[in-house]
């Protein structure tokens, strides 16, 4: 038997459970992943409350957890070069990292580079590769300004980091509380709130070249109203905007590929991308970890530890 997360009915944190279930046994081109690390993420925390039930609905009980990192403990036929001891990075998009043990598809994992801690490692897929996407979506270049609204969560934290490391200037939109972390990645801190608009202006004079919202709540408008043209902002979160504005939506579907996921863990491996982890907490804390998510002000990631 093994531990996983289940839920049994659409609902608040309360209806999570951590629960024993028959330990997976791999299929044809599956891998079985002891995790060592998984993150948890906004989305699911929607999807558990039926919010997106219209476009991803769920089926009961549900596991949960997309993100993982672990090492292999069997593997099925054809199922590539892995081998049971390999330490692997990867994603299910079956709704089931969030476990002691998870079945996985060989071509959804890598190899973990050797200096890609585990909950750095476990944290990646869901916010590197939508990360890897808005920035694509922008054509961030040198020279360019690009503003970042969210710009110390998940998504916000590693974005701002592709965005420098391509040679942009770079603001990021945070509390305070964030303002030092993002100065010491190369980033210009500037508040959101009443007069964001003029402070960001003034942080640029040369003007706003790109903009990447991971919040929703008004950011496109900002981000046109700043003069920023509609292919050059990528929003993640207002799901109304492209339709209205001709802006781009693109995150993880964009970009959700092993590929990706090997040149952000290289990324990581040589020094160039920090996962910045805000809290682990045990898998059986699993409720107190979406508590934390949901007070909106995460830096970086919280990872769950089996
Ligand atoms: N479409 C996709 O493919 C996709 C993929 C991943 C995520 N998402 C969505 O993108 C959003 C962000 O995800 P995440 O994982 O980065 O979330 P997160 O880690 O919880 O980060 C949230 C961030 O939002 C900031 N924030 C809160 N209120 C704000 C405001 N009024 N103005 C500016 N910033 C504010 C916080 O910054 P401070 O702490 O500095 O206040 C925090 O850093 C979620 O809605 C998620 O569902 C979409």
């Amino acid at each position: 038997m093994a531990k996983a997360v289940r839920f049994d009915q659409y609902g608040g944190i309360d209806v999570l459970r951590v629960v024993e279930v028959e330990r997976p046994v791999p299929g044809r081109g599956q891998v079985l992943v002891q995790v060592k690390a998984a993150g948890i993420n906004p989305g699911e925390a929607k999807i558990r409350t039926g919010a997106l039930a219209g476009r991803w609905p769920s089926t009961f009980p549900s596991g949960q957890g997309s993100d993982l990192a672990g090492v292999v403990a069997q593997v099925g036929r054809g199922a590539g070069e892995f081998a049971v001891g390999d330490e692997v990075i990867g994603f299910t998009d079956n709704r089931a990292s969030h476990a002691e043990f998870v079945l996985v598809e060989a071509g959804h994992l890598i190899p973990r580079p050797a200096h890609v801690p585990w909950e750095a490692a476990g944290a990646l897929f869901v916010v590197g590769t939508t990360a890897y996407a808005a920035v694509r979506a922008v054509a961030a270049a040198p020279g360019d300004t690009v503003v970042v609204a969210g710009a110390a969560g998940g998504v916000g934290s590693i974005a701002v980091q592709l965005a420098v490391n391509l040679g942009a200037t770079v603001i990021g939109l945070a509390s305070e509380a964030n303002h030092q972390w993002l100065a010491d990645h190369g980033v210009t801190p500037v508040s959101y709130g009443a007069g964001v608009a003029a402070r960001i202006r003034a942080a640029s004079p040369g003007g706003v070249d790109a903009f990447i919202d991971t919040v929703g709540t008004g950011y496109v408008e900002l981000a046109l109203e700043l003069g920023v043209a509609p292919e050059r902002i990528d929003t993640i979160a207002d799901f109304a905007a492209p339709a209205k504005y001709g802006v781009k939506l693109e995150g993880t579907a964009a970009a959700a590929s092993a590929e990706v996921l090997a040149e952000l863990a290289a990324m990581i491996d040589k020094g160039l991308l920090e996962i910045p982890i805000a809290r682990v907490y045990p898998l059986s804390e699993v409720q107190d970890a979406y508590r934390e998510l949901a007070r909106g002000h995460t830096r970086g990631k919280i990872v769950l530890v089996p």
